[in-house]
C-alpha cells in the first residue's frame, strides 16, 4: 500500500480516530449530539416493515476483498483488465480494495454495531477454485469464507451468498472464452457444488448470479466490461459481435443456474433447507409519453431487460417479445431444458436504484444503437420536456425517483404472481465525484433522504401485498466501483484509502437509528 510522509500520516490517523470517537459519542446520545431539527416530520420506521424482515447491507468480493493473489488465489478476469486498461480515473483496480480479506472481523463488528440483520458477498471464484473444475480446491479460500460465515452467525447476521458476481478465473476466459462456450455452464455448476458443499449447513439464502442482464450487455455488448467484446456502433473493441454475443451469453447462464438449481434441490435442499435465487438490476421504465408505442416499447423494456433472465427461469423460456422481435437469432431451449429451468428459483433479488423513460423506436428517429433488434427497437432517455427523471447521481442512468421501487416491485409481484421479493441492492452516490473533503462525505444527508424516501415506497408496496421480505443497502463500505475506480462512493462507512479506517457517515448512524424504531430528521449534520 503507497503510504504517506509518516508525519501526514500520524495527523491524520489522530484526526481520523477525533472524528470517529465523537461519532460515536454523539450517536449513543439520546438526540444523538447533532444539531437538531426540531421539526416533527413522518418518517419511515422499521415497524413499518413485516417481523423477520431482513434489513442488511450488501458488498461484493471483487470489489472489497484486496488481497488479490494471497493465499494461492489465481488472477481473475478483472485483475486482469484492471491491470491491463487501468479502471476508473486515476488507473486504479481492485488489488488492495478495501483489504476486507484481512480486516472482515472488524467490518463484522461493523454490522453488528449497525444492527444489521443480514449481510449479502459474494464468492470470489478465484479464491476458492483458481483453475476453475480443472483444478484443486483452494483450503484458503474456503477457510475465509468459512471464517465470514461462522462470525456473522455468532452475531445474529444471516449470511446472503451471491456465488457469481461479475468476478471469475481468467484462466476459464483464457482456455474456452468463458461464458461464451457452454463448458462454463459446468464449470459454475461445479463451483456452486463446493460452495453448497462447505457452506450450505450454514448458508440459506443462495444467489447463483449478480445482475446477469448488465454484465452480459456491459461486457458483450458495449465491450466495457471484461472480456471487452463488441462490434459497431455498440463500440470498438478488438473482437466481438454485439447483435449476438450477449445472447449467446445470457442463454449459458441462464442453462447454469438451472443446472445448479437442479443440483441444490436434488442433493442438498433437504438436508440444508436452504433457497435459491438469482440478482437481476430493475430500472424501472416508464413510458417517455403516453402514446401506444411508448407503452408498448416500455413493455419490451422489461421483457428484453428483467424478464430475459426471469421469464426462463420462472416460466420455462424467454419472453415472447424476444422471440417476436430477435426470431431465429435467440437461441432456444430444448424441452428438457426447459422442464430443468422452470420454477428454478425460490426468491427474486432485485437491484433497484432508478427508473428511466423508454421510447419507441420502430416508428421514430433512435440512435443506431438503440434502433436494434437486441435492443428490442427502443430507446432509453432521461428527460421528458427537458426536465430530468430525477436528480442526478454519481452513476450515469442512475437518477433519483423514489417511487420507482414501488413500481417496480408492483410491476415484479403482478408478472411474477408474489413471488418471494429481496431487494438486493439499492443505494446512492454522489454526483460530486471530485469531493475530497472528508467531512462533507460524512455529511450525507442527501443518501439518508434516499434511503428513507425509497423505504417509505417500498413500505408500501408491501403494505399493498408484495412479499418483499429483506432490503440491502448498497453497500456497507465504500468501495471500488468497477469503472468508476474509487470516485464513486456508495457507502454507509467512508474508508480512508491510505488507512483502510472505516468512518460510519451519517447515513450510517441514521440506519442504525432506523433499526432500533428510532425517527432520525434527514437535515442533521453530524460532523462539523
Ligand atoms: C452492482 C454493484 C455496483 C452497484 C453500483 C450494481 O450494478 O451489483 O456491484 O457497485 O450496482 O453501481
Amino acid at each position: 500500500m503507497k503510504l504517506q510522509s509518516k508525519s501526514t500520516t500520524i495527523f491524520l490517523f489522530w484526526y481520523l480516530i477525533y472524528i470517529y470517537a465523537s461519532v460515536l459519542e454523539a450517536s449513543n446520545d439520546s438526540d444523538g449530539g447533532f444539531e437538531l431539527e426540531k421539526k416533527e416530520e413522518h418518517h419511515v420506521k422499521i415497524s413499518d416493515f413485516p417481523t423477520g424482515f431482513f434489513f442488511g447491507a450488501a458488498t461484493s468480493a471483487y470489489q472489497v476483498e484486496g488481497a488479490y493473489l494471497e493465499d494461492a488465489k489465481s488472477l481473475s478476469n478483472w485483475d486482469t483488465f484492471c491491470h491491463s486498461i487501468g479502471c476508473g480515473e486515476n488507473g486504479e483496480n481492485g488489488d488492495i480494495a478495501d483489504f476486507h480479506y484481512h480486516l472482515f472481523l472488524k467490518d463484522i463488528e461493523i454490522m453488528h454495531s449497525l444492527g444489521l440483520k443480514a449481510y449479502r458477498f459474494s464468492i470470489s471464484w478465484a479464491r476458492i477454485l483458481p483453475r476453475g473444475k480443472c483444478g484443486e480446491v483452494n483450503p484458503a479460500g474456503i477457510m475465509f469464507y468459512n471464517k465470514i460465515i461462522d462470525n456473522l452467525i455468532l452475531k445474529g447476521i444471516e449470511p446472503f451468498v451471491t456465488i457469481h458476481h461479475f468476478d471469475f478465473p481468467q484462466e476459464l476466459e483464457d482456455k474456452y472464452e468463458s461464458w461464451l462456450n457452454h463448458e462454463m455452464q459446468e464449470d459454475f455448476v461445479h463451483l456452486a457444488d463446493i460452495c453448497f458443499k462447505y457452506f450450505g449447513d450454514r448458508v440459506k439464502y443462495w444467489t447463483t448470479f449478480n445482475e446477469p442482464n448488465l454484465f452480459t450487455d456491459f461486457a458483450y455488448m458495449w465491450g466495457v466490461y471484461p472480456p471487452a467484446r463488441c462490434s459497431k456502433p455498440f463500440g470498438n473493441c478488438r473482437t466481438g459481435n454485439s447483435d449476438v454475443d450477449p445472447l449467446i451469453v445470457m442463454h449459458n447462464i441462464v442453462l447454469a443456474h438451472g443446472k445448479t438449481a437442479k443440483l441444490y434441490y436434488q442433493k442438498y435442499k433437504l438436508e440444508q433447507g436452504g433457497s435459491i435465487g438469482i440478482v437481476v438490476n430493475c430500472l424501472m421504465f416508464v413510458p417517455l409519453t403516453n402514446s401506444k408505442l411508448d407503452v408498448e416499447a416500455t413493455q419490451r423494456a422489461f421483457a428484453f431487460y428483467i424478464g430475459r433472465v426471469l421469464d426462463p427461469l420462472i416460466y420455462g423460456d424467454y419472453p415472447q417479445e424476444m422471440h417476436e422481435y430477435l426470431g431465429n437469432q435467440l437461441p432456444n431451449f430444448s424441452i428438457h431444458e426447459k422442464y430443468i429451468l422452470k420454477n428454478s428459483i425460490d426468491f427474486i433479488g432485485i437491484n433497484h436504484y432508478s427508473s428511466i423513460y423508454t421510447k419507441d423506436c420502430t416508428n421514430s428517429t433512435c440512435s443506431p444503437t438503440a434502433n436494434r433488434a437486441i435492443q428490442g427497437f427502443l430507446d432509453i432517455v432521461a428527460m421528458r420536456d427537458g426536465i430530468l427523471i430525477g436528480e442526478s447521481t454519481g452513476i450515469e442512468d442512475f437518477y433519483v425517483v423514489p417511487k420507482g421501487i414501488e413500481e417496480i416491485v408492483n410491476e415484479i409481484k403482478f408478472r411474477y404472481k408474489n413471488k418471494p421479493m429481496f431487494i438486493t441492492e439499492n443505494g446512492y452516490s454522489s454526483p460530486d465525484l471530485h469531493e475530497k473533503r472528508v467531512n462533507v462525505i460524512l455529511n450525507d444527508t442527501k443518501r439518508v433522504k434516499f434511503h428513507q424516501e425509497y423505504l417509505e415506497f417500498l413500505a408500501k408496496s408491501i403494505r399493498d401485498g408484495a412479499d418483499v421480505r429483506g432490503y440491502f443497502v448498497w453497500s456497507l463500505m465504500d468501495n471500488y466501483e468497477w469503472l468508476s475506480g474509487y470516485s464513486v462512493k456508495f457507502g454507509l462507512y467512508y474508508v480512508d484509502r491510505e488507512t483502510q479506517t472505516r468512518i460510519p457517515k451519517l447515513s450510517a448512524i441514521w440506519y442504525k437509528n432506523f433499526l432500533l424504531n428510532k425517527t432520525y430528521p434527514i437535515n442533521v449534520r453530524a460532523y462539523a
